[in-house]
């Protein structure tokens, strides 16, 4: 599929004048963006493609947006990749999913392949992909699994976000879903050739129950399964049902064999909501790099009026610490982008001080800094003042009794 990119690169400038809008983290030149999808490398190359909606800054009539990279630092902006089909099973958008690369045995031996879902009701589709991964083409097949097994879906059919990788011989899928009546599901699927895919039944199943802080929702979306260092690791995104409200993003370090996982303790991948729907690749050399959706601070209109919404998480090493726990630490490639370091001899701040970084300007910095309360209940750095669609400003923020940092924006 070919797409015009002349009006969104007009779009894109004229868009330049938004000292809001990010250059640091990846987002599409225009409009709305959610969800990595098909997140791989081949070749040399990282392709990330997203949860993309053409007509605003807004979800809806969703595509699938593409840009390559070869550091995960520098991101071209590529043709959109998929686009719902009139009359199709994803007439209604081509909601998230995964890239893989067929192998020996199946009828895509080396052949870039996405698994996605199509909706209405949530179906799983496959697209082939063309050697560069520019042009996708639905499987005549398509949908490749109809419905969900009974007793999982709910009245509104969950049943979305296929994530498909090999073990051997055998490709697996994983399919975020709901328990009928109950809380959220993770399910498993196996094939031999990528194109019948047999129920292996609930990888997991969650509790509905309410039990704050922890508490995982009714609906799980966006499952990963990978191995890392020796074990695996699943990653799951919780929605609450009801209220449609997106939760967080949590994970498991468990073992993963013959169809079964068995996991260890259920942790949030971090603090905070920003982060949503992570995707994982395993890179060309090994590395397990995690992407994800920073969800908006700012309102729908206010989003709408500025032609832009979301964007990508830096891309994140993952490794697991000594203590059996996910680490997480952007990738090293990113320190490339620094430049004309600035630094500040260590000093005590008293309130009303003058402000040793005042002369300091511009949207786009990495700061280093080791802060010490010395005695202080609260500190913080002031980090961005701007008068552009009302006033706006961000804040870090450190309250040193309840032992949180938390970064403020008001706009
Ligand atoms: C997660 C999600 C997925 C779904 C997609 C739709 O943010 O709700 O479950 O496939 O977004 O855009």
């Amino acid at each position: 599929m070919s797409l015009n990119l002349e009006p969104i690169l007009q779009a894109r400038a004229e868009q330049t004048v938004d000292p809001l809008r990010p250059h640091y983290h990846f987002l599409p030149p225009a409009n709305w963006l959610n969800d990595p999808n098909g997140f791989i490398q081949r070749r040399g190359r990282y392709h990330l493609f997203y949860q993309y909606n053409p007509a605003g800054a807004f979800h809806g009539d969703i595509h699938w947006g593409h840009a390559t990279s070869a550091d995960l630092v520098r991101w071209e902006h590529r043709p959109v990749a998929l686009a719902p089909t009139p009359g199709g099973p994803d007439a209604g958008g081509c909601w998230s999913g995964s890239a893989v690369v067929g192998g020996p045995g199946t009828p895509f031996d080396g052949r870039p392949l996405f698994f996605y879902t199509g909706v209405f009701p949530q179906v799983v589709c496959a697209a082939l992909g063309s050697d560069d991964l520019d042009t996708w083409t639905k499987h005549p097949a398509n949908p490749l699994i109809a419905a969900p097994p009974p007793g999982f879906g709910g009245q509104t059919g969950d049943f979305r976000d296929p994530f498909v990788w090999r073990e051997g011989e055998t490709w697996w899928m994983v399919i975020g879903s709901r328990v009928e009546n109950g809380g959220g599901a993770v399910l498993l699927y196996r094939s031999a050739d990528l194109l019948a895919w047999e129920y292996a039944g609930p990888l997991l199943v969650g509790d509905a129950t309410p039990d704050a802080p922890l508490w995982t929702g009714t609906v799980w979306e966006c499952p990963n399964l990978f191995p890392l260092d020796g074990r695996h690791v699943l990653i799951v995104s919780f929605q609450n049902h009801d209220s449609g409200e997106l939760l967080y993003a949590g994970y498991m370090v468990g073992d993963f064999s013959d169809g079964r996982f068995t996991p260890g303790p259920f942790r949030p991948l971090e603090y905070g909501n920003a982060l949503y729907a992570p995707q994982v690749t395993i890179d060309e050399s090994g590395r397990a790099v995690l992407i994800g959706w920073l969800r908006e601070g700012r309102d729908q209109a206010t989003q709408r009026a500025a032609g832009w919404s979301g964007v990508m998480s830096l891309p994140r090493l993952l490794s697991l610490g000594d203590d059996g726990t996910l680490r997480l630490r952007p990738v090293p490639e990113l320190t490339e982008l620094r430049r004309d370091p600035l630094h500040v001899a260590p000093c005590l701040f008293q309130p009303g001080d003058a402000n040793p970084l005042a002369e300091l300007r511009g949207g786009r910095l990495e700061i280093e800094a080791v802060l010490e309360p010395a005695g202080a209940t609260a500190f913080g750095l002031h980090l961005v003042e701007t008068e552009f669609l009302g006033r706006n400003s961000v804040s870090i923020h450190c309250n040193v009794a309840a032992g949180t940092i938390s970064s403020i924006t008001r706009t």
